[in-house]
């Protein structure tokens, strides 16, 4: 990761009324909302699986990951700035849609998120 992971830290606060991180053993890393899924381990998965979540995903965000999508700093920077924009174009589909409406659209933020999330593991 290019970014910095303190400064990500930081940053998370953001995305915190949302998203908790919590580890395989149930310890939470961020006690955050629920209304998104656990960002734990983010980049060793497909995009659409965490299972908890499960079924609350949006069928947009599961099709994308069973077409193959997973995340590293890249999708993850897109994603982001927009996800029902990068969702449509991910598809080639302009009805697709996100249940995330947030957008961090700071470039340099986004990185610095995801420098953090890759920092608290797993390994
Ligand atoms: C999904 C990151 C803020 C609600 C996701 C996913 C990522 C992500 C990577 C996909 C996860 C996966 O495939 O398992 C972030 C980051 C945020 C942020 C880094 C802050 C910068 C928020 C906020 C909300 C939110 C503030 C609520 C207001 C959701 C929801 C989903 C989601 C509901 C599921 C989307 C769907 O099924 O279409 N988020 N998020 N997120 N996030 Fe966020």
């Amino acid at each position: 990761a290019t970014g910095d992971a303190a400064a990500g830290e930081t940053v998370f606060s953001k995305c915190k009324a949302c998203h908790s991180i919590v580890d395989a053993s149930g310890e939470a890393i961020v006690k955050g909302g629920r209304n998104g899924p656990n960002l734990y381990g983010l980049y060793t998965r497909q995009a659409g699986t965490e299972e908890e979540f499960g079924n609350k995903y949006g069928d947009s965000l599961v099709e994308a990951g069973e077409a193959g999508l997973t995340w590293d700093e890249a999708t993850f920077v897109a994603y982001v700035a927009d996800p029902r924009k990068f969702l449509q174009e991910t598809l080639d589909d302009r009805k697709a849609r996100s249940k995330m409406s947030f957008k961090l659209g700071d470039e340099a933020d986004a990185k610095n998120v995801w420098a953090y999330l890759v920092s608290v593991g797993p390994e």
